[in-house]
């Protein structure tokens, strides 16, 4: 018999006789020594297998499909690091050609000369929003030698949590505005009661995270404007578009939400959300860049010059980036226009079959951004909830998360479905099919089903 190195003899092995598949290797200690890569790729492979499946997840906002090429790009620029300008001028240059299109596509009184940037997604771009709001009021209130110590921003209780995260990790007192049966969002009603000199801003909502509903910009600042003439106080907006600035312009042009608005100082979006790409992509642009304080801006080297930067990150991936900028070119308004448009076909297909099968009431139906949200009629039963349809429908490998509505909404519970660039109108009438059938399921039971909670997983 001749001799074999060991490691020979394991790269003959079937693979899935190996060592490491073979046997239970320990997860979390670090490994003393390493493994073929071919084992180390199959256990990797195998247990994100586990997951559930990224085009069925109706939970969440963010990009998962892409075309052949935009894969191929992605492949070709997965090494480039977005803070390296002077190194990779190009995809420095591409940033800005983005952000200048959304700043002309927001209707920014001057798209070329004013500021913006791309970030991680739109929680760093919301927080880059609010610490300017933060800075504008600081050197207000200094020049007028008062106090800084308190600022505080107004929102709706609905507001994503990455608002609640920006307002703890930068000592802003978070005022929310709690929504109600009448005031399903932030409309302006009472903003009086919650404005005061301390107030660095205003955030208006484009796409409620949890419902999908549109918060009326203009109203909200109409309101502001009464403010101000009452009291002096003049208080910006920052739209948080995460999802609605990369549709209301393509299929809702009339809504008057935008830079339009003189009082909106600054917008976000997530490139990764309805912009069509891959996470983690946002973006940032101010209306004029006066409405960016100097001092919050770096300066990193570009082409022998200085490039203005504002980030929470150093480091950060160049390629989505790119692919931002592909979606663009590939696209064009017609495109996205259709994208969007089928998305909210989409929709307003799936809430009326929903709203139809007898015990739903929708919350809202989808003609916003292509997402809504529905609960059990009041009264129709206690033998089951959203929670146990949610679970149903897992089991067939829908992800459709149940959770409670907010602050004084709290024991109100909804479904809500996502419809992205992917989901066709094919695979919308099997989810509509299984739905049907597992409603029937739970009101044909003999016995109540078991209380079910809230998946802990699901973040709004
Ligand atoms: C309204 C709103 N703002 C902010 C965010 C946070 O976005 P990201 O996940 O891109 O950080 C979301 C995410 O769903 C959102 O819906």
């Amino acid at each position: 018999m001749p001799q074999h190195d060991p490691q020979d003899i394991l790269s003959v092995n079937p693979i899935f006789s190996r060592e490491g598949e073979a046997t239970q290797i320990p997860k979390y200690e670090f490994p003393e020594s390493g493994m073929l890569p071919k084992t180390a790729y199959q256990i990797v492979h195998d247990e994100t297998m586990l997951d559930g499946n990224a085009r069925l997840n109706l939970a969440t906002f963010v990009g998962t499909w892409m075309d052949d090429n935009a894969n191929r790009l992605y492949a070709e620029t997965y090494d480039k690091n977005m803070i390296d300008k002077d190194e990779y001028p190009q995809t420095a240059a591409i940033e800005q050609y983005c952000w200048k299109m959304l700043a002309g596509l927001w209707h920014s009184p001057d798209p070329q000369g004013t500021i913006g940037t791309s970030t991680i997604g739109s929680s760093e771009a919301c927080m880059l929003g609010g610490l300017a709001f933060k800075r504008l009021w600081q050197h207000k209130r200094r020049a007028e030698g008062k106090s800084t110590d308190k600022p505080n921003l107004i929102m709706s209780s609905a507001v994503q949590v990455c608002w609640e995260k920006f307002c703890n990790y930068f000592d802003i007192e978070a005022r929310l505005v709690p929504i109600s049966e009448e005031h399903k969002c932030l409309d302006g009603y009472e903003l009086e009661k919650y404005v005061d000199e301390n107030t660095i801003g205003v955030v208006a909502i484009m796409g409620v995270t949890y419902t999908g509903m549109y918060e009326p910009v203009k109203q909200v600042a109409a309101k502001l404007d009464e403010i101000q003439a009452s009291t002096g106080l003049d208080i910006p907006i920052h739209v948080d578009g995460a999802s609605g600035a990369m549709i209301a312009p393509f299929i809702q042009p009339e809504l008057e939400w935008d830079f339009q608005l003189e009082r909106v100082h600054s917008i976000s979006t997530s490139g990764h959300k309805y912009g069509l790409v891959y996470p983690g992509l946002g973006w940032v642009v101010w209306r004029e860049r006066q409405w960016l304080p100097e001092d919050l801006i770096f300066y990193v080297s570009y082409l022998g010059g200085d490039m203005p930067t504002f980030a929470l990150n150093f480091s950060r991936p160049g390629a989505q980036v790119v692919l931002q900028f592909y979606m663009f070119l590939r696209l064009g308004f017609e495109g996205y226009k259709k994208v969007q448009q089928t998305c909210q076909d989409v929709a307003l297909y799936l809430s009326h079959g929903i709203s139809e099968i007898g015990p739903f009431e929708l919350w809202n139906d989808g003609s916003d951004i292509p997402v809504f949200a529905w609960r059990l009629k009041e009264g129709h039963t206690d033998r089951w909830t959203l929670y146990n349809l949610a679970d149903r429908l897992r089991t067939k490998g829908w992800l459709v998360p149940a959770y409670p509505m907010p602050d004084n909404l709290g024991n109100l519970t909804v479904e809500r479905i996502v419809v992205r660039n992917g989901l066709s109108m094919d695979l919308a009438g099997r989810l509509l099919k299984d739905i049907q059938d597992e409603t029937a399921y739970l009101e044909n039971l003999s016995a109540p089903m078991p209380v079910e909670q809230e998946h802990p997983g699901f973040h709004h």
